[in-house]
Order: structure tokens, then sequence, then C-alpha cells
């Protein structure tokens, strides 16, 4: 099979290295992938965004699958371009992609369809949103609606944080994805990603990790894309998957059906599992970055059938699919500054190393200079991942390839995998 990549991230880099594996694989093209996926297969040039062309790339390498790695290009459209074209995709249409492309949509679809999910407002103005405001209790959650590549979220201690917060978004920060802020309840509880596939018909659940937000360790600083991720994550009991899939996913998937819009591809769904069930946080129509990397490490059978089945409604004739029996991590390195003005440019020396087969680095903001040496171009800049047989084995192999990462401009947390570490040693 000869199959499309779009991305250029962390997580296309993972999805990458697993359908690298697969007997299946003719040829692999990522568009326009980055300086680790180059390694594993052929990059091209060709924007996430830039449908037009990807439609062109998709034409001349003969594509029998395309997969949509970001949200973005989800939100621009090519899998109803594809769809035109009768070329098999992996990712939601643009209407389906709602679920992530506008929160405001996606309360309210929760409220039609029943979703468990906290209070919100929906605001256009800053007058509006500081009456809106006044309905909730700190920690305030103020949201952009639209696309903001993980850092449309902040969560405020104080009302004059919201406030500067809503005139922050509606003032022009986030661009058009902040014309409406969503201000939300607070949801006390612990948070979870987990992901399933749809054909537009039937689904299946594919997996589940917990991701740690905040900058810094001891979930302090603001909201990022996501700064490391672990799976199996203990906070998913067989009782609270099974409420997740009765509550949220299969409803939802039945409701954008419904709408008009079926479903192909990976649902993202972040919950708060809460004393009264899990409620949802929000959707994303693409597999979580960096939950991710951890899930590809884990996962045994291989990633292109179900990919495949999704974009030619063929799920049903799968298997659930099999995982390790095994843990993985993945640690962020980002660039100092980030999520605010990460430092360009800077050096990285010693991850293009071999740490053996329990260790892969894959890279999510890097570029190669014209010198040979590998540069960060981004915010979150490696994924430094690793199994082991638990999760603390998973944790030191992560470590140490991080201890061995010379990366003068960038940081980590130390602590990832915290929760469930210390509800292992309770
Ligand atoms: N890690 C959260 C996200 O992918 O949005």
């Amino acid at each position: 099979m000869n199959i499309l990549l779009v991305g250029s991230g962390g997580r296309e880099h993972a999805l990458a290295w697993k359908i690298a594996q697969s007997p299946r694989l003719s040829r692999l093209v990522a568009a326009p992938g980055n300086p680790g996926m180059a390694k594993l297969c052929e990059t091209r040039a060709v924007g996430a965004t830039d449908v037009a062309g990807l439609m062109a790339l998709a034409r001349e390498i003969a594509a029998d699958l395309v997969v949509i790695g970001p949200e973005v290009t989800v939100a621009a459209g090519l899998a109803d371009e594809l769809a035109l074209a009768a070329v098999p995709c992996f990712g939601p249409t643009a209407q389906a992609g709602q679920l992530e492309s506008s929160k405001a949509f996606t309360k309210a679809f929760a409220d039609r369809y029943g979703l468990p999910t906290g209070a919100y407002q929906v605001c256009e103005t800053v007058e509006a949103a500081r009456a809106a405001l006044d309905q909730f209790t700190a920690p305030f959650v103020i949201k952009a609606d639209g696309l903001a590549a993980g850092k449309g979220v902040v969560i405020a201690s104080t009302r004059e944080e919201a406030e500067a917060a809503v005139e922050d978004a509606l003032g022009g920060r986030f661009g058009a994805a902040g014309a409406r802020v969503v201000i939300e309840e607070f949801l006390e509880g612990e948070i979870g990603s987990l992901f399933a596939l749809c054909d537009g018909e039937t689904s299946m659940l594919f997996g589940w990790a917990q991701d740690h937000k905040r900058a810094f360790d001891g979930d302090q600083g603001p909201n990022t894309g996501g700064m490391g991720a672990y799976s199996p994550a203990p906070v998913f009991t067989p009782e609270l998957v099974e409420q997740v899939r009765t509550r949220l996913v299969e409803p939802t998937f039945a409701g954008i059906a419904a709408d008009g819009a079926p479903y192909r591809g990976v649902l993202f769904v972040e919950l708060m599992a809460t004393s009264s069930g899990p409620q949802l946080v929000e959707f994303n129509a693409r597999f979580g970055d960096p939950e991710c990397q951890p899930l590809m490490l884990r996962l045994k059978s291989d990633l292109v059938p179900y990919l495949l089945a999704c974009a030619t409604g063929t799920l049903a004739e799968l298997p659930p699919p099999e995982w390790r029996d095994e843990a993985a991590i993945c640690v962020v390195l980002a660039a100092r500054g980030y999520p605010g003005t990460p430092k360009p440019h800077g050096e990285i020396k010693g991850a293009e190393a071999d740490f053996g087969p329990d260790v892969a680095i894959f890279h999510a903001g890097t570029k190669r200079g014209g010198d040979g040496k590998l540069r960060a171009a981004g915010g979150r800049v490696l994924n430094v991942c690793a199994r082991g047989p638990d999760l603390e084995t998973a944790r030191d192999r992560a470590y140490g390839a991080v201890a061995a990462i010379d990366f003068h401009d960038g940081f980590c947390r130390a602590d990832i995998g915290w929760r469930a570490l210390t509800r292992d040693k309770a």
C-alpha cells in the first residue's frame, strides 16, 4: 500500500514509526514531515493545510490511504476533498471535525445529545464575558472557541486573571479562533485521554493514556499542548472505560452521524474522571500529542489495517487491537520559553544516537541546518519515549535518554507519570 501521512510533529513521527513496521506498506510519504521522519520515509515539503498540494501529492504517489495527523488538516477539509476523489482517508471531514475546531459547537452538541459535561457560556464580547464570569467561581476556565495549537485554554485562579484571559482572546491573540470564548465550569477530578476509532458506523476503543498539561513540575505553570504522557494510566479502571464508551463515545458517533457528518478516524475524548463519573472536557478529531507516542510504543497489532478500516467502512471486520503488556512513557523536551515565546534555533546533540529497542526519540519541532546540525524549530522539540515492564522502568529509561541528550536551550518536566507512580507506592 502507498500511504500519505500528513503532519510534522511528534504524533506524526510516532505514527510513521509504527506504519513503517507494517508488512502492508509499500511506500510511505510524509508531508511535510520532519528530520526524524526523514530517516524512516520520504518527506515532501507540502504544508499540512495546503489542501491542493496534498491532493496533488496523493495523486502523484497513487495513495491507497491518506492519514491525517493534525487538527489543522481536518479543519482545512482535506478529508472532504479526498472523498470527492474517492481516495480513502483516515481523518474526519471538516463538518465532523467541528467537534474539535469549535468548542462552542461541541458544548451545544453535548447539550443536544445528553453528553455529561460542565456548565458553560459562549461569549462574543468582553462585557458578555464579564457577566458570564459572575455565574462561575474560581478557578475559571476560559477557552478560545477555535483552534489555538493547544494554547487557547486558560485556567485562571483569580477573577483578574480570568478577565485578562478573556480580553486577550477576544482582543485577537488567537485571531479568528478567539472571536468567541467559552467560559466553563471547572471540573474536579483526574484527567484522562481515551481514543476511539470509527468508520462512520462501527466504533472501537483504541487505547487510553494520561497527559500532563501544565508546563512545570507539580502541575504548575501555564497550560501547554502536553508536556508528557504515559499509558496505561490507572485512572482508567474497567468501569470508567465502560462509562466513557457508553456515555460519551457511542452517543457522539451516533449523534454526529445523525447530524449528517459520519465520523471516520480517531476521536480523542479528553475527560475528567469525577465522583459522578466521566465528564467531557473536550473532544479532539485526531490522536493526542503526546499521548499517541506511548500508545504507538505499546500497540502490538499492525496499525495500518485499523487506519484503512476507518477509511473504508470495514472496522467491524477487525478484532480489538492488541497491546503489549508493558508501560510506555513520553517526556517532552521543549524550548525554553514555551508555551510563550520559545527560544529558536537551539542546537541539539545526541538525540540521534541508538538508545536501544525500548527507547524511541520522536521529533516534534526540529529542523536540520545547512551544517547538518539538528536544531529546535518550535515549542515542543523532542519526545523522548520509552517502554518497560512497568512504568517505573519505562520512566527511568526515558529520563536516562533525556540525560544523554544535550539541548542547552531546552527544558522538560522531571515528574512525568507522577500520578501513577505515586498511586503505585500508596
Ligand atoms: N495532549 C493533548 C492534545 O493533544 O491536545
